[in-house]
Parts: C-alpha cells; sequence; structure tokens
C-alpha cells in the first residue's frame, strides 16, 4: 500500500483509540522480561511491537494481538545484523566491516535481501539494522558492526542493504523493515566507551554523522533507532533538534523512530535529566522517538503525565501514526505474519550469496611474493586457535553471543561452515599436500592455565611444514556491546607464538580474525604476507584458503585504517590539518594500514585522469600484473581554499573494473556538484568556488594517487 494512502488509514484508526490503547501501541516489549506470561499480558493491552521473539512464541502474541477491540496487529523485530544470526538455522554473512571490505553495494544489498527473507520466514518483520555508525575510535566494542569509518562508504553500503531488505514494497512477503541506526553519533563516544558521550559540535555531525543517515532516507528506511549518548549535553533520546528538526524537517523522514533498550528509563537512572518516569515519558515523546524499546514504565509514565496535563495528547497521536502508517503500508492487518519462503534456510542461493560475499571481503595487505601458494609447498602447518573457531570467524550478534551470552562455548553451530583450517586442509587433501593443525594458545588465555606444551607443540607442528598459515584475532567477549578495549595489541601469547613461528625460518602468512582492526605489531610487520579477514561468515574458511593458493585474487580494500598502536587511535585517513609536528614522535605518522589499502595478485597503474566542465571524470586504469583482477578505484577530494578546516582528503566516489593481465580501460565518474560541498560556520551546506584537488587511485595513501586540480 501507498504511504499516503497508508496514513489516511492510520488516521481513521487513531481517530477510534482510546488513550491507553494509543499509548500501549507505542511500546516494545521484549519477551525475556516476565517471561510468556508478560508478554501475553502485553498484547492483550495492546502493545505496538515485541523483540527476539520467534516462532510459535511470536505466533501466539500476534493471536491475542488480533482479539484486542481494534485488532491492531503487532510488529515483530529481531537483530538480524549479519544473516538472521539469532536462529541457528540462519545463513551467517560476513560481519558489516568484513562486507565493507568488498567495497561492492552488490555484496550489502544481497546480504540484505537474503537475510529478510530468513527472517520473513520466521513469521517476523524488522531487523534492526544496519548500523550506520563511523567506527573511528576503534577501542569501542561494536566497530565489527559498522561499514568501517568513511562517511560516504557507509553511505553507499547502506542504502544498499536497506533496499536488499525492504525490497520495492512493504508489504511483500520476503522483505521486511530495515532500522538505520544508532541516530546520531554513537561510533563517536569519547575514548571508545560504548554509549558514552559525544563530544561533537553541529557542524560536525552535519559534516560526519548525518550523511549515511540523509542517504538511508532517500533508501526510503522505514524505521530509525536513536542512539544511547547524549550530544551537547543533551541525550538523543531527548533531543528534539535532532530527533525531529534534523530528521523529520530537514532530512524528509517519513517512517517511524524507536528509541534504543530501555533508552527512556535511563533518563531517569543513568543520565539524570528527568525526575521520575512520568518526566522522561514526555521527553522522550516530546522529542520525536514514537516507540519506545523495553521500557514498560512508559505506559504508566505517559498516562499519568497524560492525565496531569503536563503533555498534549497531540504528542503521542503524532508517534502512534507514525507507526500505523508503516503497519498498514506493510498491509499487515490483512497478512499480520511474514510469511517469506517456507524451509528457505540452507538454501543454496542463500549459502552462494554468504560464500560470495567472504570471497569478495578478502584484503590481502601484504606479499613479500610468499602467496598464493605454489606447487613446491608439500606440508602445510595451521596455527591459532582462530583459524578452527567458529564461534571468532562469525562473530558478534550471532545465536553464541546473543540474546543469552554463552562464553562458555556450549551451543555448536549448525553446519554448514568452513573454518580457515577446513578450509585450507580441503584444498591441501586435493592437491596432495600435508597439512597439520595446531592451537597454539588461547586468544584469551583461562587463567592459570599453562600454555607452555602448547606453544611447543605448535612450533613442533609448524618445524617440519614448508609454509605457516598464523590465524590471530579476538574472540567473542573481546568485543560487542559493553565490550570496549583499553588495549588492541593481540592478547595473550599470540606475539610470543608468532616471535616462536618465526624463530623456525619458514614463510609465515598471518590472518586476521577478529572484529576490528587490531594492533598487530610483528605478526604484520614481519610477516611474509598479512590477510585480514575480519569476521567472514560461514565461508570465509573457504574464501580465505582460496586466497591464499591462488584460487580465488583477493579483491577486498580496507574501509578502515589499521592503527599501529592503541595510542595513536584515532587514525582514520580523512583528518583534519594542523597537528603541531603531525606524529607522535615515538611512532611513525602512517598507520599500519590505510584506509582503501588492499592487494591481490595484479597490479594496477592508473594515467589520464581528467574532470570535464560538467564534472565528468574520467581515469585509465591498467593491469600490470600477469592475473586478471578487480580494482576498486578509489576517487577523493580536497579544497585549496576553504572557510572553515576541511580533511586532507575526502572519498566522495569509488567504481570497480574488471581488467584481464594486461588491459586497460577509462573508467567513467559522474561527480556531482555536492562532492565538493563543505558545511560552513553557520552550519549550512555549501560550495565554495575555487581550486580542488582530485585524486584517483588505489587507495587513500598518498603514493597510490594521481591528483588533477579543478577549479569550481
Ligand atoms: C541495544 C543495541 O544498542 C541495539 O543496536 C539493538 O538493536 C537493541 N539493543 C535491540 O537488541
Amino acid at each position: 500500500m501507498k504511504r499516503e494512502l497508508a496514513k489516511e488509514k492510520a488516521r481513521e484508526l487513531l481517530s477510534k483509540m482510546t488513550t491507553e490503547e494509543k499509548v500501549a501501541q507505542m511500546i516494545q516489549v521484549t519477551y525475556t522480561d516476565g517471561g510468556r506470561e508478560g508478554a501475553l499480558k502485553w498484547a492483550k493491552l495492546g502493545a505496538g511491537s515485541f523483540l527476539h521473539v520467534l516462532g510459535d512464541d511470536a505466533r501466539e502474541l500476534q493471536q491475542e494481538a488480533m482479539k484486542t477491540r481494534l485488532g491492531i496487529p503487532v510488529i515483530f523485530g529481531i537483530d538480524a545484523i549479519h544473516g538472521h544470526g539469532l536462529n541457528n538455522k540462519a545463513t551467517i554473512f560476513p560481519s558489516q566491516l568484513a562486507c565493507a571490505c568488498s567495497w561492492n553495494p552488490e555484496v550489502a544489498r544481497k546480504m540484505g535481501e537474503v537475510t529478510a527473507r530468513e527472517v520473513a520466514t520466521d513469521g517476523l518483520h524488522w531487523t534492526f539494522s544496519p548500523v550506520l555508525c563511523i567506527g573511528r575510535d576503534t577501542r569501542w566494542g561494536r566497530v565489527n558492526e559498522t561499514f568501517g569509518e568513511d562517511p560516504y562508504l557507509i553511505g553507499e553500503l547502506g542504502a544498499a542493504i536497506i533496499k536488499g531488505y525492504q525490497g520495492e514494497d512493504l508489504s511483500d512477503d520476503e522483505h521486511i523493515l530495515a532500522c538505520a541506526k544508532h541516530y546520531l553519533g554513537y561510533g563517536e563516544a569519547t575514548g571508545g566507551r560504548d554509549a558514552y558521550d559525544t563530544e561533537v559540535t553541529e557542524r560536525k555531525v552535519r559534516e560526519v554523522f548525518l550523511p549515511p543517515f540523509k542517504k538511508a532516507v532517500d533508501a526510503g528506511c522505514a524505521t530509525i533507532m536513536t542512539a544511547y549518548g547524549f550530544l551537547d549535553g543533551t541525550p538523543l533520546t531527548a533531543n528534539r533538534r535532532i530527533l525531529h528538526d534534523v530528521l523529520r524537517d530537514e532530512l524528509d523522514f517519513d517512517g517511524f523512530v524507536i528509541t534504543d533498550w530501555d533508552n527512556t528509563r535511563s533518563l531517569v537512572w543513568l543520565q539524570h535529566i528527568a525526575s521520575d518516569m512520568s518526566e522522561a515519558s514526555i521527553m522522550a515523546a516530546s522529542a520525536g522517538n514514537d516507540m519506545i524499546m523495553t521500557t514498560k514504565e512508559f505506559y504508566q509514565g505517559m498516562l499519568d503525565a497524560l492525565r496531569d496535563g503536563k503533555v498534549d495528547i497531540s504528542v503521542v497521536d503524532e508517534a502512534v501514526l507514525h507507526i500505523l502508517t508503516i503497519k498498514y503500508e506493510m498491509e499487515l492487518f490483512e497478512k499480520p505474519e511474514k510469511k517469506g519462503e517456507p524451509g528457505c534456510f540452507g538454501k543454496q542461493e542463500h549459502l552462494d550469496a554468504s560464500l560470495d560475499a567472504a570471497r569478495k571481503s578478502v584484503t590481502l595487505l601484504r606479499n613479500n611474493g610468499m602467496l598464493p601458494l605454489g606447487g613446491n609447498v608439500k606440508k602445510v602447518a595451521v596455527i591459532g586457535e582462530n583459524a578452527d573457531n567458529v564461534r571468532a570467524q562469525y562473530g558478534d550478534w550471532t545465536y553464541f553471543t546473543h540474546p543469552v551470552p554463552d562464553p562458555e562455548n556450549t551451543r555448536p553451530a549448525i553446519r554448514p561452515y568452513v573454518t580457515l583450517w577446513e578450509g585450507v586442509k580441503e584444498i591441501c587433501d586435493q592437491s596432495g599436500i600435508e597439512a597439520v593443525y595446531a592451537k597454539g594458545c588461547k586468544v584469551r588465555p583461562i587463567e592459570g592455565q599453562n600454555e607452555d606444551a602448547d606453544l611447543e607443540e605448535a612450533v613442533r607442528a609448524a618445524s617440519d611444514a614448508d609454509v605457516i598459515i598464523y590465524a590471530v584475532g579476538d574472540v567473542i567477549p573481546q568485543f560487542g556491546e559493553f565490550s570496549d578495549r583499553a588495549d588492541l595489541n593481540l592478547s595473550g601469547r599470540q606475539f610470543e607464538l608468532f616471535n616462536k613461528l618465526k624463530e623456525t625460518g619458514k614463510p609465515i602468512c598471518t590472518v586476521l580474525i577478529s572484529s576490528k582492526p587490531l594492533c598487530m605489531g610483528d605478526t604484520a610487520e614481519k610477516a611474509d604476507a598479512v590477510i585480514c579477514g575480519f569476521n567472514g561468515g560461514m565461508f570465509a574458511g573457504t574464501a580465505l584458503a582460496e586466497a591464499i593458493f591462488g584460487k580465488l585474487n583477493p579483491s577486498g580494500r580496507l574501509p578502515i585504517s589499521f592503527p599501529r598502536h592503541t595510542g595513536q587511535i584515532p587514525v582514520y585517513y580523512n583528518q583534519m590539518p594542523g597537528w603541531h609536528g603531525g606524529k607522535y614522535n615515538d611512532l611513525p605518522i602512517e598507520p599500519l594500514f590505510a584506509f582503501g589499502e588492499g592487494m591481490g595478485y595484479s597490479a594496477f597503474a592508473y594515467e589520464d585522469l581528467a574532470v570535464d566542465a560538467n564534472l565528468k571524470l574520467t581515469v585509465t586504469v591498467k593491469n600490470t600484473g600477469d592475473q586478471d583482477g578487480v580494482e576498486t578505484v578509489q576517487i577523493y577530494q580536497n579544497d585549496s581554499v576553504s572557510s572553515v578546516l576541511t580533511p586532507v582528503k575526502r572519498l566522495i566516489a569509488f567504481t570497480q573494473v574488471a581488467l584481464a593481465s594486461g588491459e586497460s580501460k577509462v573508467v567513467e565518474i559522474q561527480l556531482s556538484n555536492d562532492d565538493f560541498a563543505l558545511i560552513n560556520s553557520k552550519c549550512e551546506k555549501v560550495v565554495e568556488p575555487g581550486e580542488f584537488t582530485v585524486f584517483a587511485g588505489h587507495s587513500s595513501k598518498d603514493e597510490d594517487l594521481i591528483s588533477i586540480k579543478i577549479n569550481l
């Protein structure tokens, strides 16, 4: 149903609702809070939504809702973040960060489409995805959930995954609602501390944090989730300027807004800006939150406030209108349960999509010629816990981690999945190569457990191999919500093990299986090859092994920079000029690996960069290597003189081009005036006429770029 008609119907229904029914419609309840009985009670009261309820439990609640006076169906939301991962049968995709290594919107779109179908098959309507936060302070536990550090790349991938989730029509049985989150500034929390203060000005909000949300709104995203933190002293939950004036009036958002988890109660007990639940309820609703996640106290708080005349019913009416409009647009009244495609879990198309995403995300960062492994290799040693740890490979928001954390590793993953060790072993078996595996050490050691014997065993296994593949990284309790790290060095004895392996004199390929950039030290600097896999999903092991043996020419590029040291953070590429000395005096200026960096078994050369009067950019790209390959052409700009400081470089476009060995192509990209805009000191978006440098090339590093000057 079209939005306008849906709105009309919503208005009509609203006129029939009692105050209690309206306020209940704004509440989203969790099943785990109060159990089945509690949830049923809320369904009878007319709660608008439930989260994290699946299968028959959801069906039962929906039936109760349909029996209420007006029979308003509920919508069920779930965190299907990189696949419908809270269902153990689901297809697990690379994390958003790993997916972003593909620099490929179609990969993100397909991930959304498959996830939507699996969520819909469970009868559910809505995923709390994508995360559009900016991953700059990598101490933050949720960097894995971001598409990296760059607003432009995040916006492109975010818009694509939203289209994948929602399809063309919200009433479609195989598509679900997306939810762009966390609005706004969440990733910039001071010190990388999850859900903490965000020290940014409104100008910076507009320059850095808002653009991905603008693209999400333009892509038709039906819902937005508020961030936990606060901006300029005002919690986002109570921030009408951001939630209403900017989101609705400027961005033209016409869906509904949901708070994050218990954010309304937090106004009282945590942030201390409301003295009681009645005041907090007024604040949250008046600011522009339409649905209230898990704060059931909102119900009574709002009813009290209405009764005492402290808030006008129009505030509630507006919120309920937003919610009901989307419910009508989804045609939820006719078909309260999404159908999806019965039995689609494990469908070949879904598994293929996950494998394809994993392949396109493998990012080779260093190679002194060790890779691809060739015919002279007779024995391979695979070392490291994360080489055979599916939970680390999957990462956050999979069945193992949510809703109930399982640090003891008791829940088995369901096949099919392929770990790095299994992927390498399979290729070795096919090629008559011997392969051995040893864990070596725990990524996160168990206190008091002596690992000397494990290290010795690993070194022994490596000593008579021809090459070593060493997996390093982090494991589930080290990342995620509530899990920020003050120290990003590889934990446990991972460095020590590397140095012992190095003493064997065998070539070492380090493979990073982690939630985010870690400080890799010698494991990167002294390795013969380095591959970044992050949390690559079900088939990361296959994709990584294919890259190692040259069955895949890796094409991933980093969506985020790697620090050399935790103290070097932030190292994002699009920094402002002007640091006295320009670097820490005890570290090189460059990050360990830069934004956009990544290599394969081809090499690419750029020439003849031009931008015509209509802002059509052309550049010739040649594959100078001896293998066919895919290059990601990256376009950056710098404003020569501007009224406010602008970044040293800013990504404004990218595209991918497949080139056979020796082939060259002229790549065309249409730029727009908007790509050269800045936010001036009055917070207006303007293009200041004058000179700009346009860069084109292989990564954000100066040596990888060619440039020209243009005048606008
Ligand atoms: C809190 C998280 O911040 C948010 O991302 C998530 O969607 C909700 N909890 C629901 O689980």
